[in-house]
């Protein structure tokens, strides 16, 4: 289950929101700490064993490192992880780590200065750096995420892999869906991705060992540590396999990223946990058969800021 704790960031990503910011949901429209906890709580009493907390940003949210604690604790529970633009990630390490998270996810579309500060708007790109430096150091399980954009820095991809083989880390570079405010002509598929990978590494081979629980298909060069996996949101046909069931911050609960349907749990949490516990068990069982990326006027145009990834 993948938690979007707040819609909130502390950055703007020109494909996730406008200049501006996107328009703030009133905090008394967001769960409260106790209301993730317990859906959380029945989550795992249906086989839900594994937690994602995204954003917006999640470090932004005073209770973030406190509700991966508690997450961690509830029985059941075996895999508590993050995705983060790691820009308040360095300073947040040590009670992450304290609180039992499995694994970070760090946003890092480039390795130069001027163009994380042009795709972001607003970000620092040493602080993503020294956060990777200290996941590492403190031997936290961790993966970099890079969201291609043609003509912005489909360039870097050689820099970007060779930056994480050099790490012994993983890097994934995705594919851009047409949600938010990304431009659909700009997405790079992972046949070109692949293609320029090939040449940069010709023995690169396909890895099929199990680095995440998402829907990257990982490669491997011999001889060096790290993976390469490629997020094929768009070409991928992986729906069929799909694992994910989604919580925004406002309480609706989404079967897949694509389309908005849902439902929403927030009437449900003046009832009965099993009241709540059947309404995450229908959406779960009404997962749509498959994306419909290809189709972009029937795609869901929340923000992604709103969803998590
Ligand atoms: P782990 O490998 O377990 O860490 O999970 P993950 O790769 O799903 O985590 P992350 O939050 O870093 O997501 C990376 C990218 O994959 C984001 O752009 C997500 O939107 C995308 N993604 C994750 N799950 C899905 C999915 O079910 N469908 C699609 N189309 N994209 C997804
Ligand atoms: N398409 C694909 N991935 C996206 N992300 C944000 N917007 C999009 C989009 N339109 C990615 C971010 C981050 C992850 C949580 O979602 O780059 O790595
Ligand atoms: Fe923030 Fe992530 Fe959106 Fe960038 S893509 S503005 S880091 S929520």
């Amino acid at each position: 289950m993948r938690i979007s704790i707040t819609d909130r960031c502390n950055l703007r990503c020109t494909y996730c929101m406008p200049e501006e910011g996107i328009e703030k949901v009133d905090r008394s429209e967001i769960l409260r700490e106790d209301e993730i906890l317990r859906i959380c709580r029945i989550a795992t009493g249906l086989g839900i064993k594994k937690f994602k907390i995204t954003g917006g940003e999640p470090l932004v949210r005073g209770c973030c490192k406190g509700l991966v604690r508690k997450i961690k604790e509830l029985p059941g529970c075996e895999q508590v992880t993050m995705t983060t633009n790691g820009q308040l990630l360095a300073e947040n390490l040590d009670e992450l780590a304290d609180a039992g998270i499995d694994g970070i996810n760090i946003s890092m579309d480039t390795l130069r200065e001027d163009r994380y500060r042009q795709i972001t708007r607003t970000g620092d790109l040493k602080r993503p750096l020294d956060a990777i430096d200290a996941c590492m150091k403190r031997g936290i399980k961790t993966k970099i995420n890079c969201l291609l954009q043609r003509g912005v820095n489909d360039d870097e991809i050689t820099d970007l892999a060779e930056f994480a083989l050099g790490r012994g880390i993983d890097i994934r570079f995705i594919e851009l869906m047409p949600i938010g405010f990304a431009d659909e002509d700009k997405c790079v598929g992972s046949d070109e991705v692949m293609d320029v990978l090939r040449r940069a590494y010709p023995e690169i081979e396909p890895d099929s060992s199990t680095h995440g629980n998402g829907p990257a298909v990982y490669y491997r060069v011999p001889g060096r540590s790290g993976g390469i996996g490629l997020i094929s949101s768009i070409h991928g046909r992986f729906c069929s396999g799909c694992n994910r069931i989604r919580l925004t911050s406002m309480g609706f609960v989404k079967p897949c990223l694509c389309y908005d349907d849902g439902i929403n749990l927030k009437p449900y949490l003046a009832g009965t946990d099993n009241e709540l516990a059947e309404e995450l068990s229908k959406a779960v069982q009404n997962k749509p058969k498959q994306h419909c990326f290809e189709n972009v006027s029937a795609v869901d145009h929340h923000a992604m800021a709103e969803i998590g990834g």
